[in-house]
């Protein structure tokens, strides 16, 4: 009997400590520190630099908190938003983790229930005057707010080799007639006119959605995630059709290539210009070295001057975490003007706060501040913003394989049919 109840007391214990570390999250181990595993896609050139910047910042402020960087490479987040996705499912959430303001945020890990609201946060750190409403709105729901933005990035810049140009008297062009021109001028002088680097489709969709911006206006644009706009809508064909004539400028090795590998033709100059957000600009200057408006020029791509294609990373409290305390003070840190300014001078991007220090910018960074007050925004679709992961990987998809079979028709279809998932 005495045994039978020890016994059972013996399985109780089992089945709770069990129980205790099956708990989600950073786990702590044998009295260590629960460890902050900060999860990316931040590995490499042009993609590093800020997060470790960051990263020593928090060390810095917090040296006893133990900080992991998580990053998983893969540019837009080709693998990390799948291993994100597993973890997530597996109850296995990391500390914090990059996710894009927009549908990815609300659409996905929200309203699965995944995230705690950080209202409370943004009001200890005095935040919510201190993030313009445009992007707390981005990373907000049903009134609460989900993650803190690091950064603006722009998606819709032409990055061009100023060296050709000049040799070649020729100027960036704003419209796409002036594109198909300056690309037939480089043509002719043996010069790849446009880099791409698609090994990861999304190259090819950022391309895209920035012809469709120009084509269609930012409202008209806005209109294609609502349904008021459908794919095979004659202005959104005709986008298509500029994207088809584009395709005919790029280099051939370009499905082999990955968008560094494609930044990199624009920097040696055997391409003249290629489109990218601006995390090109800090691997133009961080890792190649490259000075801006000396060696590259920079332009809103065409048709879309005073438009402003909004890609912003944020970061977010999981549910469920042993370490919640410490996660909030690297949210606190990845938020304050000293985080933004040691990150974004890095990254090639904004600071997602209005009060950050101008003058620790480059000329881009200035004029992107400047445009970014008086543009018409505009959500990104290859990086989550615009509309769900599910249409977003369809539309992948068909984009890559129009790249090689250019049968508008099809693509047309695709997108069309892809389009259900956004009901
Ligand atoms: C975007 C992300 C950027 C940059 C880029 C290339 O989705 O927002 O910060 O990392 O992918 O990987």
């Amino acid at each position: 009997m005495k045994k039978g109840f020890l016994m059972s007391l013996l399985l109780v214990f089992v089945f709770v400590m069990t129980a205790c570390s099956s708990e989600t999250g950073s786990k702590e181990k044998d009295g260590d520190k629960a460890k902050l595993d900060i999860f990316s896609w931040w590995t490499g050139a042009g993609e590093e630099d800020g997060l470790k910047a960051l990263i020593a910042l928090f060390e810095e402020e917090y040296p006893d908190v133990p900080i992991e960087n998580a990053a998983v490479a893969g540019g837009a987040g080709t693998n990390a938003k799948a291993v994100l996705a597993s973890r997530m499912q597996g109850d296995d959430p990391p500390a914090t983790f990059q996710v894009h303001g927009g549908a990815e945020l609300n659409e996905g890990w929200v309203a699965a229930g995944k995230m705690e609201p950080l209202n409370d946060l943004y009001e200890a750190e005095g935040w919510n005057d201190k993030f313009p409403q445009d992007l707390i709105d981005m990373v907000s729901k049903d009134g609460n707010i989900y993650s803190v933005p690091v950064n603006i990035h722009r998606g819709n810049v032409l990055w061009y080799n100023k060296h050709v140009f000049e040799e070649n008297g020729l100027e960036a062009p704003t419209t796409f007639d002036e594109f198909f021109e300056v690309a037939d001028a480089l043509k002719a002088k043996g010069i790849t006119p446009l880099a791409l680097g698609d090994k990861e489709p999304w190259t090819a969709t950022h391309l895209y959605e920035t012809v469709l911006l120009g084509v269609l206006g930012t409202e008209g644009y806005g209109k294609l995630w609502t349904g008021e706009i459908a794919f095979d809508d004659a202005k959104v064909v005709e986008g298509t059709e500029i994207f088809k004539k584009m395709l005919g400028y790029i280099n051939e090795d370009h499905a082999s290539r990955n968008w560094q590998d494609a930044s990199q033709l624009v920097a040696n100059g055997e391409a003249a210009m290629n489109v990218m957000g601006d995390w090109a600009k800090g691997y133009f200057v961080n890792d190649l070295k490259l000075a801006v408006n000396e060696d590259f020029g920079y332009t809103p791509t065409p048709e879309t001057d005073g438009m402003f294609m909004v890609i912003t990373d944020t970061f977010g409290l999981p549910k469920g975490l042993s370490n919640a305390d410490d996660v909030k003070k690297f949210l606190s840190v990845l938020g304050s003007t000293e985080g933004q300014d040691a990150f974004n001078p890095l990254k090639g991007s904004i600071p997602a706060r209005v009060d950050a220090d101008v003058s620790k910018y480059d000329q881009y960074g200035k004029d992107t501040m400047e445009d970014f007050k008086s543009a018409k925004l505009a959500p990104s679709l290859a990086h989550g913003s615009a509309a769900a992961e599910g249409f977003l990987t369809k539309v992948n998809q068909a984009v890559n394989i129009f790249v090689t079979q250019l049968d508008v028709e099809q693509f047309t279809d695709s997108l069309t049919s892809a389009a259900a998932e956004l009901k």
